[in-house]
């Protein structure tokens, strides 16, 4: 096969991209195919028809890779892509717009609020503790967590910095004390819950990305019912947003409220594929090396 796989971009994301982008491209060598790679520019339309590829790889994260835009753009020149098409992806990156689709059909997941970011200082939008982050980036890119001694992640006062200040309105949620956890979905199955344990407490960008900062538990260590109970909410979510391909969910899960206390935070459409990446990961669990996860995830496409 010819497959371009698409990266990079310019969402707060990119580094990240790369990282997939090129893992995937490596793994698809190794496997034979024809590779040509794309760092995206605003000349990615013409230089996805100059290859001509059998398949896109979309190995994009954040906005416009992830929010439809590029699916918009390859349905429109008739490419075949993985991962989730034009609406799943306009949904999916939409922290709010994903409650709207998914809390009616049961799935649990936390109350709050839109808020306009100007005057977040002057009084608090929820009860402490509370998780302020925009409403459609990844990565924890941009998220603070507010408790009653002050806040950790993005600092929020009136003459702080970061990429934070320049969303105009943010989600305010209530923070779920507890577990960290996440469930793939691949090829229409759930496969494993892992719990993320960061040293620093809080599974920010640098938890995320630096090798050591954060402790996978893979099967994650917790009761059975906690367990179906992810899986069971990571593939209803996968089907009720019309996924494709793979996603992930990630919840929080406060371990004194048994069932009650496990809540979806968001399904990602395009989940890292870096090596510190949860997908792949998961999928070496289940015994599927991450270049036959790269080849599964395209066949679905093809499909
Ligand atoms: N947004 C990052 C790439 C993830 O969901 O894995
Ligand atoms: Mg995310």
């Amino acid at each position: 096969l010819h497959v371009a796989v698409l990266m990079g971009g310019w969402s707060h994301e990119r580094s990240v991209s790369l990282m997939s982008g090129e893992g995937v491209a490596k793994a698809l060598e190794s496997k034979g195919h024809k590779v040509t790679r794309i760092d995206m520019d605003r000349d990615v339309a013409s230089r996805l028809a100059e290859a001509k590829p059998d398949v896109v790889f979309n190995a994009l994260h954040g906005a416009p890779g992830e929010d439809g835009t590029v699916q918009g753009m390859m349905d429109l020149m008739g490419l075949t892509y993985t991962h989730s098409g034009l609406a799943t992806s306009v949904i999916a990156i939409d922290k709010e717009l994903t409650k709207q689709v998914l809390v009616p059909h049961g799935i649990p997941m936390p109350g709050g609020r839109i808020v306009e970011s100007e005057g977040l200082y002057a009084s608090d939008p929820l009860p402490r503790p509370y998780v302020l982050k925009p409403i459609n980036e990844g990565s924890s890119v941009g998220v603070a967590i507010v408790t009653h001694d002050g806040n950790y992640g993005n600092p929020i006062s009136p003459d702080a910095t970061g990429p934070w200040q320049e969303f105009d309105r943010l989600l305010a949620e209530p923070f779920i004390r507890g577990r960290e956890l996440t469930t793939a979905v691949i090829g229409g199955r759930a496969l494993l819950v892992t719990e993320l344990k960061p040293k620093s407490g809080f599974y920010d960008f640098d938890a995320k990305y630096t090798d050591g900062m954060t402790e996978h538990v893979c099967p994650a260590e917790i009761p059975d019912e906690i367990t179906q109970a992810c899986k069971d909410i990571a593939l209803r979510a996968h089907q009720l947003l019309g996924c494709k391909g793979t996603s992930r969910s990630d919840f929080r899960w406060d371990d004194t409220q048994g069932v009650e206390g496990l809540f979806l935070l968001e399904t990602n459409t395009q989940p890292g594929m870096t090596p510190l990446s949860l997908v792949p990961e998961q999928a070496r669990a289940c015994g599927m090396d991450y270049a036959d996860l790269v080849e599964e995830i395209i066949a679905e496409a093809l499909a």
